[in-house]
């Protein structure tokens, strides 16, 4: 089972879940989509692998569901050391801070004994590619050989 974790605040990275869990599920993977808002630590704490969505907001900033997530993994401390996980970041290339979100977040997750595979994945709403588009080249190019791996 491969966990998909978004945090947002428009809506954007919920339909980029929503792309890649479609992703998995045609390759023959089950999939569940958890709101960050929803998860703890141990929302990844016995998962194989996982994927990470978030988008940036403020000056490179985590979006507002995905903040406080962060913030109980910095001050828990889980042991992530079985985990390993995919991350996607959307954010717009206007801004200096672009796409700091997932950054921020992958490196916890490493810190924590995590393992990322594959090139973290980005959408620019500066350009004109759809998130659609992009997020699922990117899932098919990424996750399915990663998810077989992790079961
Ligand atoms: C007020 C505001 C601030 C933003 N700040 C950043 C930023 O610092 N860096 C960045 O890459 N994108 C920034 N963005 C762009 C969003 O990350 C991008 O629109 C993303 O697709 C939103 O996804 P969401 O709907 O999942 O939150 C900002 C957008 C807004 C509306």
């Amino acid at each position: 089972m491969t966990k998909i974790l978004f945090g947002t605040e428009s809506g954007n990275s919920e339909m980029a879940a929503d792309d890649i869990a479609d992703v998995l599920r045609a390759a023959g993977h089950d999939a569940e989509i958890v709101p960050m808002e929803e998860a703890d630590g141990s929302t990844l704490v016995g998962t194989g692998f996982a994927v990470i969505i978030t988008s940036t907001y403020g000056e490179g900033e985590l979006p507002e569901t995905a903040q406080p997530f962060h913030d109980m993994l910095a001050s828990e401390r889980p042991d992530l050391s079985g985990l390993r996980f995919a991350a996607f970041g959307l954010g717009d290339s206007t801004y200096e801070t672009y796409g700091n979100g997932i950054d921020i977040l992958a490196a916890l997750l490493k810190d924590l004994g995590a393992t990322q595979v594959g090139e973290t994945g980005r959408h620019d709403a500066a350009r004109t590619e759809p998130l659609a588009d992009t997020c699922t080249s990117w899932a098919e190019a990424v996750l399915p050989a990663t998810a077989i791996a992790a079961e």
